[in-house]
């Protein structure tokens, strides 16, 4: 398998247990962590498979450092490129826009030209509406710590898996 990028921002404090919990279930040396506020389009590009960390703020939007990038993204040429995203939320915080940001990412890198892997089941959350919902699945993996935090270790686990089949 080709490496890895691993993009979220350094700053968070749950985004980066996920990441951290992400990238051990991976073998050394297949993963580069990347600070998601100080990536530039070069070294995104650099990535042939990708995972992204987009967590969900401001009532359904992507967090400032995200926000500020999407500029850039839109301008890039992402055939080729397979990525997947997880995305911390709050279902009973935000039930109307529950992990939104997983499923705002996943449509711009679409209409880029990537392939999004790594969908999941929305089976064992509770929430009113989701722009990462596509049918059952989410665009991504949905992690709530707040509600759901004794079941991030078993989430992550069986996530990981599965990028194992898709990524190439
Ligand atoms: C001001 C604020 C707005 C939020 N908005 C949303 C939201 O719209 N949807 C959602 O699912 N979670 C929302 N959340 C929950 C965060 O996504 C959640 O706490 C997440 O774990 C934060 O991750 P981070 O600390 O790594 O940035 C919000 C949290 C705060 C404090």
């Amino acid at each position: 398998m080709k490496k890895i990028g691993l993009i979220y921002s350094f700053n968070t404090n749950k985004t980066s247990q996920a990441a951290k919990k992400i990238g051990e279930e991976f073998e050394a040396g297949q993963i580069d962590h990347v600070n998601a506020e100080s990536i530039t389009e070069q070294e995104l590009l650099s990535f042939d498979n990708m995972i992204l960390g987009v967590p969900t703020w401001f009532d359904g939007e992507l967090p400032n450092y995200w926000d500020e990038f999407v500029p850039a993204l839109e301008d890039l040429d992402l055939k080729g490129k397979t990525v997947a995203i997880f995305g911390n939320g709050n279902q009973k915080g935000y039930p109307e826009n529950f992990v939104d940001g997983v499923g705002i990412m996943a449509e711009l890198l679409e209409s880029r030209g990537a392939r999004v892997v790594g969908f999941t089941s929305v089976q064992g959350f509770e929430f009113e509406s989701s722009r990462a919902l596509r049918g059952e699945q989410f665009t991504g993996l949905a992690l709530d710590f707040e509600n759901q935090g004794n079941q991030i270790n078993q989430l992550i686990k069986k996530w990981v898996e599965q990028l194992k089949q898709e990524f190439q």
